[in-house]
């Protein structure tokens, strides 16, 4: 304690540099901290982010849970909907702590900048509300995110765990057509019952889609891997107020999820 306080009054009354010893030559530099925001700074901004961001939503970064992971080989991966509806996502690129004392992240990736088949054709994939992630045993991420057009859950999977950007491409659920052919036509309807301008739905490859089943979720949803048996599940609660569960036909394998276990859960949740 006496000798703390001497160092401490040299230092002041001399500015001479603290003795090194090896406990002060581990700790980091930390630059000078930004003066924490106050309830005046989100009133005056009303939502709005306080931090300006080219990719994510400017207006509302409050109410926006990311999607995170630690990867068993590079780190923490971050997913989030940017303003422009994309899926993004940042990851981290070293174990070593930089200059910062922080550690380094990439940038903000586009995860689906490619246009995606729904029901009524392809067009360009805007997603609703937050993803949601999972962590294989084999360390490989998973990502469910709703669609605005269909409402629908899609699927995207990392295709090997030591490649932050290995990813399949983005999947719906299954072939769905909001408006049914009538009769005589074979393609989906786009905007009412008769157009026949969407996709042939008898037709399509199930390897374009991630599971057996459609569920609408009335919530945000939740993941669930299992340690012992690797399956992965995940949870939402769906229009009927009940809570559902998809899990993935095979453990580990990301392909294909089902309803064939039972899926529901008794009770509403209202
Ligand atoms: C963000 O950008 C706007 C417009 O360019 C500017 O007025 C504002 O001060 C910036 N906010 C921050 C926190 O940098
Ligand atoms: C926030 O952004 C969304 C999407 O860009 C927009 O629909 C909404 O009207 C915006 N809200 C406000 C309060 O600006
Ligand atoms: C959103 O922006 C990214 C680039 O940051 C782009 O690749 C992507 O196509 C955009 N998405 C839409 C829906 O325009
Ligand atoms: C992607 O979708 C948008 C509308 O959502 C459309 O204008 C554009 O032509 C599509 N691009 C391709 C390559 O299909
Ligand atoms: C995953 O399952 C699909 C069939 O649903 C199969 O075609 C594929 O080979 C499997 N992948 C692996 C890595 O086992």
């Amino acid at each position: 304690m006496l000798s703390f306080s001497i160092a401490l009054l040299l230092y002041s009354a001399h500015a001479a540099p603290l003795p090194s010893t090896s406990a002060a030559a581990a700790l980091p530099r930390i630059p000078p901290l930004p003066r924490l925001a106050t309830t005046a700074d989100v009133h005056r901004h009303r939502g709005r982010s306080l931090y300006n961001n080219s990719v994510l939503p400017q207006n509302d970064t409050f109410h926006q849970q990311f999607a995170m992971v630690v990867n068993p080989y590079y780190g923490l991966h971050v997913f989030a909907r940017g303003e422009n509806g994309s899926l993004f996502h940042m990851f981290q690129t070293s174990d070593k702590a930089d200059e910062s004392g922080g550690m380094p992240m990439s940038g903000w990736h586009c995860l689906t900048p490619m246009n995606g088949t729904a029901s009524d054709g392809t067009h360009a994939l805007i997603w609703w509300d937050d993803p949601v992630a999972a962590l294989n045993l084999d360390g490989r991420a998973e990502i469910f995110i709703r669609i605005t057009g269909d409402l629908v859950l899609w699927h995207m999977y990392q295709t090997n765990a030591k490649d932050p950007l290995a990813w399949d491409r983005p999947r719906g659920p299954v072939c769905l057509c909001n408006f049914p052919p009538c009769q005589g036509q074979t393609l989906c309807g786009t905007h009412a019952s008769c157009d026949n301008k969407g996709v042939d739905c008898n037709h399509q490859d199930p390897a374009e889609y991630w599971s057996d089943h459609t569920g609408f979720p009335t919530s945000n949803m939740n993941t669930h891997v299992d340690r012992s048996t690797g399956l992965v599940s995940l949870f939402y609660r769906g229009f009927d107020g009940r809570v559902y569960r998809d899990v993935q036909l095979k453990a580990g394998n990301s392909s294909k999820y089902t309803s064939q276990q039972p899926y529901m859960f008794d009770g509403i949740f209202e």
